[in-house]
């Protein structure tokens, strides 16, 4: 079990996928400060990211209801944190090694040249995903945590009662779009076992496929936690929207 005592250095030793969430919390793998002791506005809540910790130590994307009782802004915290680091980190780092390795033969297998051809069009559905989400979703969820603390507030009541239905249609069709990559990735990785000529790529796929998990303990946590409280705080003022 984790616990505050430990430190980030001690943490990441333990368990490596860890290091991903010190990562986008701006919290070096090398800190040796225990976690009890780091400035809290560095990761919102404690108890949150140990959970976090606990999460990508056991990746399993079915512990994601341990956070169904957050409030809606660590969890927005959590996910915006989470598309800067892909975007920035994660995915420029997959790429980097791809062109690596065919500027490594002459004659490059075809594959790598598809797999760089298919990660730029994946790297741009995800942005295009991200910023959608935090154009609708995420502004929607901060307007209903508004509307929770302070039950008057008639300026984010006129803002859900105007936007809800674009963000609503999103996250319903939230499901869907993370498991089109899912069946993309799965058959990269069928090619890979079936092409005996393929070799030397299984780094790359390897760090893919610690994204695709990433991403899906990503991706539950907005279906199953995030999605899930939209719609309850939506039917709770549900009289007041009409
Ligand atoms: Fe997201
Ligand atoms: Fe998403």
């Amino acid at each position: 079990m984790i616990n505050t005592e430990q430190s980030p250095y001690h943490i990441v030793k333990e368990c490596a996928s860890t290091r991903h969430v010190f990562q986008r919390y701006g919290l070096s793998s090398k800190n040796n400060t225990p976690l009890a002791k780091i400035d809290k506005s560095s990761f919102s809540d404690y108890d949150f990211f140990i959970d976090l910790l606990e999460t990508y130590e056991n990746i399993d994307e079915n512990f994601v209801n341990i956070f169904e009782h957050y409030p809606l802004p660590i969890l927005t915290d959590y996910l915006k944190r989470s598309h800067d680091y892909y975007l920035t980190v994660r995915l420029p780092h997959i790429e980097k090694m791809i062109v690596e390795q065919i500027k490594q033969h002459e004659e490059p297998h075809p594959i790598l040249v598809v797999l760089k051809e298919f990660f730029k069009m994946y790297r741009a559905d995800l942005e295009e995903h991200f910023k959608e989400e935090e154009e609708s979703v995420f502004p929607l969820a901060n307007h209903l945590f508004k509307l929770q603390e302070n039950p008057l507030e008639q300026n984010s009541l006129h803002w859900i009662a105007k936007n809800k239905k674009g963000a609503l249609d999103f996250i319903e069709n939230h499901k869907n779009e993370t498991s089109d990559l899912k069946e993309i990735n799965s058959a990269f990785l069928g090619y890979n076992v079936q092409d005996k000529s393929f070799t030397g790529h299984e780094l790359i796929l390897k760090e893919f496929n610690d994204f695709q998990k990433d991403l899906k303990i990503h991706a539950s946590i907005e279906d199953f936690v995030f999605g899930k409280k939209v719609h309850e705080l939506l039917h709770t003022y549900q009289s007041r929207l009409n």
